[in-house]
Parts: structure tokens; C-alpha cells; sequence
């Protein structure tokens, strides 16, 4: 499971030729359900479950919630409960009797671990505003990879970019820059636990100062409710694109990840260094940020 870099989470789904979540209690679907949640416990531990459905809070839930703890000896936690079971109107499976009726029945998805995926072992020190792994995942892949890019992860924070890149696969060279000495830190920690230490050079210092030459750029800059203001967004950005460019070998692509859509926008509007080849919209703890693509023109 742990190849899945790219995956959010991956579920057990079950489906049910059922009219409600009310019949979701009677035996045999109940078993059904214990036993995904069996499955789930196998690959990680929880002593708690909690549900992620619409009316999840109804006398429904309740009292499949409960016939749930009872077969497992989980605690139904809605809070904080860390298996995952979602129930969602369902798509009947080709070839059940509902297929091609009106009636879409019910699905139980069956969260496996107890953690998202993004949650990576090599996590050992948080930071404010961290980029969610699975995201740079995604990113080191519209990258492209080769063995011979010189890789160099701009306002690198807790270095999860340059962390995801190189557990992609070998690189030239590889280097984290941030003006933070507490980034440093988490950064330097996160690549010792993800057994890098010797494949990374980390910097403090401000990216305007960088000097070297690049084939891949990462960067996720500041987000205006934690390291920034929005105020300051443009100016943050423009000078971003400057240092990249600077910094870029011909031929180099940057990868931006950003809230600021419309202040990117018109960034790379006014600027000619780069062509934009791609943008993708992810979500992100109730944002929206994208993912730029983008060649050294
Ligand atoms: C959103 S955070 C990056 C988070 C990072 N991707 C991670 O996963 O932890 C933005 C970072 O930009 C850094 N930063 C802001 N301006 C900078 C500059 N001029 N030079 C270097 N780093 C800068 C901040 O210290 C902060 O760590």
C-alpha cells in the first residue's frame, strides 16, 4: 500500500442491494461490514471507528454504529475515530440483480489503516503549512523524472517536496533552501527518517541568494494565512518566478503549488520566463490550491 503515493486512501468498498442504510444492520450485511473492518485492522491497529456519511448523526447510524462496536469491540467515535467507514448511495456491480434498476442500493467503503495515506512514515516533525505528501506525490510525477535531474526544492519548509522526489528515485543533485533555521530542522529530520540524509544538501538562507544551476524546481510558496500575507503574495510570487528562472538550466521546469491562483495568474502574465504547460486544481484541508507546471521558455 505504501506504493500508492498518489492515492488519497485506499477503501475496501463493499456494495448493497439495499433500499436504505437502515437494512445495513440485519446479519448478513452486517458481516459483510465487520469483516472489511477486520480487514482494515489487520494493516493498522484502531480502537476506534467513525462514520463519514450523510446523517451520520441519525438514530440510523446509531444503532448500526452499535451493532458495529459490538461485533469488533471498537468504540463508535465520530470525532476522532480512526477507522473510516463511509456509506454513500451505491452504483450496483455488473451483473447484480439492481444493475440497470432504479434503485442504486447502498455502498460501504471500509477505510484500510487508519490514517490517510499522506500520512507518511517519514513524517517525524510537523511545520506549519507543510505541503500534504500526497500532493507533492502528484507533483513529482507531472515532474517527470530522470536520474540525471539536478533537483532544488525553493522555500522548502519541512522538505516534503524534495522528500517525495527523491523517494521517487535517484537525482544528481538534490538541494532544500529555506530562510527558516526551525525549517531546516524539520526538514533535516524528515530526510533522516525517510533514510536521505546523505542524498540532500539543506540550506537556511533566502532563495534571492541561491546560486547553482537546475533541472527541476519545486516550490510551495508561502500561503497567506500562515507564512504570508496576501498583501505580500504578488510581490512573494513574482520574485519566486525570478529566482527560478535565475536559477533554472535550459530546458528546466518549475512546479508551483499555490493558493494564489489569481495573483499566479497574473504573475505569469507579466512575466516571460516561463510557459505555463499545465495547471491542476487538488484539494487540500478545505483549499483549493494547483499545481503549475511550468517550462523555462
Ligand atoms: C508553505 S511553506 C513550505 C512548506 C513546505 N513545502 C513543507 O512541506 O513543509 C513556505 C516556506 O517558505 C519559506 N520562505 C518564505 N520566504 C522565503 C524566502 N525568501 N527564501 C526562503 N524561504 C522562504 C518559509 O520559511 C516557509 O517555510
Amino acid at each position: 500500500m505504501r506504493a500508492l503515493t498518489t492515492a488519497v486512501a485506499s477503501f475496501v468498498v463493499l456494495h448493497f442491494d439495499v433500499p436504505r442504510p437502515r437494512s445495513l444492520t440485519s446479519g448478513e450485511h452486517l458481516a459483510r461490514i465487520v469483516e472489511a473492518a477486520y480487514a482494515s485492522l489487520r494493516v493498522a491497529g484502531s480502537s476506534t471507528f467513525r462514520f463519514e456519511a450523510a446523517g451520520s448523526d441519525s438514530a440510523v447510524f446509531a444503532r448500526l454504529g452499535e451493532e458495529i462496536a459490538r461485533a469488533t469491540g471498537l468504540k463508535h467515535d465520530d470525532e476522532r475515530g480512526e477507522l473510516v467507514l463511509r456509506v454513500r448511495r451505491g452504483a450496483p456491480a455488473h451483473g447484480s440483480p439492481a444493475h440497470g434498476t432504479a434503485d442504486p442500493g447502498w455502498d460501504v467503503l471500509v477505510r484500510v489503516g487508519n490514517r490517510p495515506l499522506s500520512a507518511r512514515p517519514w513524517r517525524v516533525a510537523d511545520y506549519p503549512g507543510a505541503a500534504n505528501a500526497t500532493i507533492a506525490a502528484a507533483m513529482v510525477r507531472l515532474a517527470g523524472r530522470s536520474d540525471e535531474q539536478r533537483v532544488v526544492n525553493l522555500m522548502s519548509g519541512s522538505g516534503t517536496l524534495l522528500i517525495e522526489r527523491l523517494l521517487a528515485g535517484p537525482a544528481a543533485q538534490a538541494v532544500a533552501i529555506d530562510v527558516s533555521s526551525t525549517a531546516t530542522e524539520a526538514a533535516r529530520a524528515n530526510l533522516e527518517a525517510a533514510g536521505l540524509t546523505r542524498r540532500a544538501t539543506l540550506v537556511t538562507g533566502d532563495v534571492a541568494a541561491a546560486e547553482g544551476e537546475y533541472d527541476l524546481l519545486l516550490a510551495d510558496p508561502p500561503w497567506s494565512d500562515l507564512h504570508g500575507t496576501h498583501a505580500t503574495a504578488e510581490q512573494v510570487h513574482t520574485d519566486l518566478l525570478g529566482t527560478a528562472a535565475r536559477l533554472a538550466a535550459p530546458g528546466a521546469r518549475l512546479l508551483v503549488l499555490t493558493h494564489e491562483i489569481k495573483v499566479m495568474d497574473r504573475v505569469l502574465r507579466a512575466q516571460t520566463g516561463w510557459s505555463r504547460t499545465s495547471e491542476t486544481r487538488v484539494f487540500a484541508k478545505g483549499h483549493h490550491p494547483r499545481i503549475y507546471v511550468l517550462d523555462r521558455t
